[in-house]
């Protein structure tokens, strides 16, 4: 004759059901959170331009995505830009210099900023000034040069912003 069922198996056969049944969910649940996540997430175009307005959280973002791109090889992922900046190098250069607070980007005017991302510190200061900054003029669009800009000057506190905006006029 069959034994009947202990009350102690029924109650783990329970327990291992009761497992597998939130395995289960979670996996559907964690599912439609991986689709949910775009594969490629390259923020949009922001349109028109009218600056570098470090208050557009979307010109921010794009800004953002053009920094990583092509500033931060040099000018460092948290913009604290390579060591010993300020010391020249023997052949005249100097190394890229921060682009958060402790650096001088802060120092100039929205419009210098802008001349010496286009054209590259050598065109602006001009005299054959020696540099590794180059200009990006033929790989940036204006756009792309006020969001760049624009994500820089998000970094700033709100008082060296402030500052920073005088100077813009
Ligand atoms: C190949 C390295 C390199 C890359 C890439 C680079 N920079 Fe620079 N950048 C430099 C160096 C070096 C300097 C210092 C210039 C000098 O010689 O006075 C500099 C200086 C600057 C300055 C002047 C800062 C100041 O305080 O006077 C700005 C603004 C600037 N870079 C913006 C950018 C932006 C924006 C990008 C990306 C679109 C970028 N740079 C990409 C190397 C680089």
């Amino acid at each position: 004759m069959k034994s009947p069922r202990s009350p102690k198996t029924v109650a783990a056969l329970a327990l291992i059901v009761a497992v597998a049944v939130a395995v289960a969910a979670w996996l559907v649940v964690a599912g439609r959170d991986q689709q949910a996540s775009p594969v490629t997430d390259s923020p949009a175009r922001v349109s028109p331009v009218t600056g570098a307005d470090a208050s557009n959280p979307e010109l921010v973002a794009w800004g953002s995505d053009v920094y990583s791109r092509h500033c931060a090889s040099c000018h460092g992922a948290n913009l604290q830009g390579e060591p010993n900046w300020t010391v020249r190098r023997v052949d005249g250069t100097l190394p890229a210099p921060p682009h958060d607070v402790s650096g001088h980007t802060w120092h100039h005017s929205d419009a210098q900023l802008f001349e010496m991302t286009k054209w590259g510190t050598a065109a602006v200061v001009g005299g054959g000034y020696p540099t590794n900054m180059p200009g990006f003029a033929d790989k940036l669009d204006d756009d792309e040069i006020w969001a760049v800009l624009a994500f820089i000057k998000s970094w700033w506190p709100e008082d060296v912003q402030a500052v920073q905006a005088r100077r813009s006029g």
